[in-house]
């Protein structure tokens, strides 16, 4: 609990590139711990479960994974069509792993994308997988230039001494540096702005408490943890000036897909005349999705609600639960989606496909 979460990398390639290396963020914040994934399985139930988890880490983790599981392809498929027909089934596993975040499969096709251009190129198997661990590496990479752009144009939204409200954790630990809604807050952070930030807790599953509220803590940011449900009086309060969320598919009409209750903090906002900012990397917006309603919503298992967390169960048994990981915010609730090619506003069907 005394290390500095900051110093440590969310997701990174092992030695010799033979497994993803990730800090375990189940175990957060009571121990930091880094886990080497290898197997297909094993990088599969890191993103299922959440030990890697927010739409940008997970699509690195899933770059890197696939890239460690085409070199082990490669140690008994020499020709690319018996190579390429494993790494394809070892993608759509992968992708199968949580639906909502469409940086898992914008991730996974980009690298599916540049190893058939790879083929056509004239590259053999072994320069095939060079280059996919350059593309891997270069994602990750862009995450952290894409990150910091979000953070800037964020930056010019807001003012010093500023009330910030946060919901979920699109932190850090959700991107490999700045996040993507506290990137704003960090680079506000090392030029004084002292920003007085909340944090929404996020049940069921706590990404507020146990990430952000911690990641930001680690970082000396002045947060304050608060409950979903006092989310209303503190902007009632009059202590927020700006919310900032992250996302996790952003259809072509602005509707956004987010953490649970994302939609709630919103409705709120608006109503106190808060303005509402998504931050969202590109490869975040998804044109192909026209608008919120068609975008798939992960259901997760009943006990992540009824006893998850609790030293005993805290809901009878039998008892129907409904559990969507994440909830759609209308476009017309949101005053801007922030990109790292700038601040998208209404009406966004023309203003998101520029920013592409
Ligand atoms: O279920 P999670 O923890 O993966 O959900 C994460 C979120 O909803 C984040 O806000 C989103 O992925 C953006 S992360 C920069």
């Amino acid at each position: 609990m005394n290390e500095n979460i900051m110093t440590y990398e969310t997701v990174d390639l092992g030695d010799n590139d033979e497994n993803v290396i990730i800090i375990d963020q189940t175990r957060l914040p009571g121990k930091v711990e880094m886990i080497h994934l290898r197997t297909a399985q094993e990088i599969w139930d890191a993103i299922y479960l959440l030990k890697v988890r927010g739409a940008p880490a997970i699509g690195v983790a899933a770059a890197f994974g696939i890239y460690v599981l085409a070199r082990q392809i490669a140690e008994e498929e020499t020709e690319f069509d018996g190579f390429y027909k494993k790494f394809k089934e070892q993608k759509d596993y992968l992708d199968s792993a949580r639906p909502t975040a469409v940086n898992l499969a914008w991730a996974l096709n980009r690298m599916d994308r540049v190893c058939r251009q790879a083929y056509e190129d004239g590259n053999d198997v072994q320069k095939i997988l060079e280059i996919l661990g350059k593309e891997a590496r270069e994602i990750k990479q862009e995450d952290i230039r894409v990150c910091k752009a979000i953070g800037e144009y964020g930056l010019s939204l807001v003012k010093p001494g500023d009330g910030i409200l946060t919901h979920c954790n699109a932190g850090q630990l959700a991107t490999c540096k700045y996040g993507t809604a506290t990137a704003p807050i960090y680079l506000g952070q090392e030029r004084g702005y002292q920003f007085r930030v909340f944090a929404d807790e996020t049940r069921p599953l706590l990404q507020g408490a146990r990430l952000t509220a911690y990641e930001l803590h680690s970082a000396g940011v002045d947060v304050t943890l608060i409950c979903d449900n006092m989310s209303g009086m503190v902007m009632k309060n009059g202590w927020v000036n700006a919310v900032f969320v992250g996302c996790d598919r952003v259809a072509a009409n602005g509707d956004v897909a987010n953490k649970i209750g994302t939609s709630v903090v919103a409705a709120v906002a608006k109503q106190y005349g808060i303005p509402f900012y998504v931050c969202a990397p590109t490869s975040t917006i998804d044109l192909d999705t026209p608008t919120g309603a068609e975008i798939t919503i992960e259901q997760r298992r009943e006990e992540e609600v009824t006893q998850m967390w609790y030293k005993e169960r805290m809901a009878p048994e039998g008892v129907k639960v409904f559990n969507p990981a994440f909830d759609v915010t209308d476009h017309e609730l949101i005053t801007a989606i922030v990109t790292e090619h700038g601040i998208a506003r209404a009406p966004f069907t023309e203003t998101l496909s520029k920013c592409k």
